[in-house]
């Protein structure tokens, strides 16, 4: 695992998409595993000006995301589908037949989990996983104490979440309670992990996951067992960590 303090969230992001491009650059037809949520924001900008001004192409491009809300319609501006196609899959030359974003609103929920899992498995699986994380050390919806092997399925979203997320709705009793969500075991079979992480309301989260043991009470702390991770955060994010990291990934890797 790797980890990078980078000095603002603009360097945070721009390291981020420069290591996806790269990625999309060597694999046209790479799969992309995508993340929502405030965080991964700067790195969907950046990708969209590498397409408009460096010719970018995604056209053969495959994507799935981690997550949605159940009982959100896509057109709900809230859902995770309407995030991605406004700060991403519209801006880009992407097929959206080659977006993948749970549907919320399937009637038979673990016949619809089960089929994600083997659409994952058809395009030959992730090779770059995005992720951002949870206050309280979620990635993708899978809140403390889940399996650290599950699989996509439906999820009841922790209260700290629900408040979390309050912030994106009108009142914080339209904040969903359910979601679908990739599993931690669906996550780790990615190729590769970048997890972002920035602002001051991280660096609990992110000590825990970078210093301390790998527990299910800390989901993100399972990115410590794989093979190719590598966590990228701003200084705030990053403030309580104790011991001295990178501002740049080893040149191998790049
Ligand atoms: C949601 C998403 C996660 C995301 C988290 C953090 O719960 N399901 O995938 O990492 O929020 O969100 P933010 O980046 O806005 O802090």
């Amino acid at each position: 695992m790797e980890v990078i303090v980078k000095n603002s969230y603009e360097e945070m992001s721009k390291l981020a998409a420069e290591m996806i491009a790269k990625i999309v650059r060597s694999k046209p037809n790479a799969v992309l595993g995508l993340a929502t949520g405030s965080t991964p924001i700067g790195t969907y900008k950046e990708l969209i000006r590498m397409h408009k001004e460096e010719k970018l192409d995604f056209s053969n491009v495959t994507t799935f995301n981690l997550d949605e809300y159940v009982a959100l319609p896509p057109t709900h501006d809230q859902s995770y589908r309407y995030f991605m196609n406004d700060n991403l899959f519209n801006h880009i030359n992407i097929d959206k037949k080659k977006t993948h974003v749970p549907d919320g609103m399937a009637k038979d929920i673990p016949a619809f989990c089960k089929w994600y899992e083997e659409q994952i498995l058809k395009a030959g699986g992730i090779d770059v996983q995005l992720l951002g994380i949870g206050g309280n050390g979620h990635i993708a919806f899978n809140e403390p104490g889940s399996s650290l092997g599950s699989r996509t399925r439906v999820k009841t979203l922790d209260e700290k979440t629900i408040k979390d997320n309050a912030r994106f709705f009108k009142t914080i009793d339209e904040v969903p309670k359910y979601a679908i969500t990739m599993g931690i075991g669906t996550i780790m079979e990615a190729r590769s992990l970048i997890l972002l992480a920035n602002k001051e309301n991280k660096a609990d989260a992110i000590l825990k996951t970078v210093e301390g043991p790998i527990t299910a009470m800390v989901p993100a702390t399972i990115v410590q067992l794989h093979p190719k991770a590598t966590i990228i955060t701003d200084k705030a994010a990053s403030s309580k960590l104790t011991r001295e990291y990178a501002e740049e990934p080893s040149v191998l890797k790049r």
